[in-house]
C-alpha cells in the first residue's frame, strides 16, 4: 500500500517540483561552484519505499535544473533520513540504492518528526510519506473519555474520536511549525497521506474493515489466553489504545488531492 502511495504522487510531486521550485533563487551564487540540494525523508522505516521517493524527487529536481534555460547548477543532493530512534537504522543503511549516483550523500537522523531536526533554513525539501497518521501521543483526554473498544472504529464514541482528533491537531501544529524553521524560504514539503473525505466513514472503508477484523481477533484472542491461563488481563485489553489516526480532509483548498 505504502509504494502504490508514492506511486500515485509521484506525478503531483514532479509537477510541483517543476512549477513551485526555482533552483535559481535557491542557489543565487552557485552558477559554477558546487550546489547542495537538501532533501529529508520524514518516517522513513528501513525502505525500500523511502527510496523510490527520494529517486522520484531527485529525477525531478534534476529534470528541473536541466530545463533551466540558463547555465545548469552543479547540483550534489544531501539525503536525510529520519525516523524514531528505535528504527532499524543499520537496515536502512545496508538497503541504501546500490547504484546511487556520486552526487547522492544519505544520512540517517534520528528522532521525532514532531520536534526540530534539522538547523535552522537548512532544508530544500521535506517529504513525508504514508507516516503522519502515527499521532505521538495516547490523547491524554482519553482517560476521562474512557478507552473502550478504541481499536475498533466501528463502535468508537464520539469523546474518543474527539480526543484523538484534538490529539492530532496538536501533533500537527508542532509538525508545522518545526518545518517552518527548517525549510528555506521558497522550499518544499510534500505531503502523502491516507485521508478520508469529509461525510466518509472509516468503518465502510477497506482500512476501518481491517482494523475492526484486527480488534476482534485481538478480544478473541485474549478470551481464549484467559480461558486456558486462567490469567486476567481484560483490564489491559480495554486500555490498549493504537495511536493512529486517519485524517479527514474537510477543506481540501490548496491541497493537491489525488483520488
Ligand atoms: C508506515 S511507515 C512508512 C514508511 C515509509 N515512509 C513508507 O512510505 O513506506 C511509518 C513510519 O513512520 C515512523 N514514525 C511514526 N511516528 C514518527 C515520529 N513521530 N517521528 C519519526 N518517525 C515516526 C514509524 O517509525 C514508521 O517507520
Amino acid at each position: 500500500m505504502q509504494k502504490n502511495i508514492v506511486d500515485t504522487a509521484k506525478q503531483a510531486m514532479q509537477r510541483a517540483i517543476e512549477h513551485e521550485l526555482d533552483l535559481k533563487s535557491l542557489f543565487p551564487l552557485s552558477a559554477t561552484s558546487s550546489a547542495t540540494f537538501h532533501i529529508a525523508d520524514f518516517g522513513c522505516s528501513i525502505g525500500p519505499t523511502t527510496f523510490m521517493s527520494v529517486q522520484n524527487i531527485i529525477e525531478a529536481v534534476n529534470h528541473n535544473n536541466n530545463q533551466a534555460s540558463t547555465t545548469k547548477l552543479p547540483l550534489e543532493f544531501q539525503v536525510s533520513f529520519n525516523d524514531q530512534t528505535n528504527n532499524d537504522f543499520n537496515t536502512l543503511f545496508r538497503s541504501l540504492p546500490a547504484h546511487r549516483h556520486d552526487n547522492y550523500f544519505a544520512a540517517g537522523v534520528p528522532g521525532s518528526f514532531y520536534g526540530r531536526l534539522f538547523p535552522t533554513s537548512s532544508l530544500h525539501l521535506g517529504s513525508i510519506s504514508s507516516s503522519l497518521h502515527w499521532i505521538s501521543r495516547v490523547p491524554g483526554e482519553l482517560t476521562a473519555a474512557g478507552r473502550r473498544d478504541s481499536i475498533q472504529c466501528t463502535g468508537l464514541d464520539e469523546d474518543v474520536a474527539r480526543a484523538y482528533s484534538g490529539q492530532f491537531t496538536r501533533d500537527m501544529e508542532a509538525f508545522f511549525d518545526a518545518r517552518a524553521e527548517e525549510l528555506v524560504s521558497g522550499g518544499l514539503l510534500a505531503i502523502s497521506a491516507l485521508c478520508l473525505p469529509a461525510g466518509a466513514v472509516l468503518a465502510q472503508t477497506g482500512l476501518g474493515m481491517i482494523f475492526d477484523l484486527l480488534g476482534a481477533c485481538l478480544v478473541d484472542l485474549a478470551e481464549l489466553v484467559c480461558q486456558t491461563f486462567t490469567v486476567f488481563f481484560m483490564d489491559e485489553l480495554q486500555t490498549f489504545t493504537l495511536t493512529y489516526y486517519i485524517m479527514i480532509l474537510s477543506n481540501p483548498n490548496g491541497f493537491n488531492l489525488i483520488h
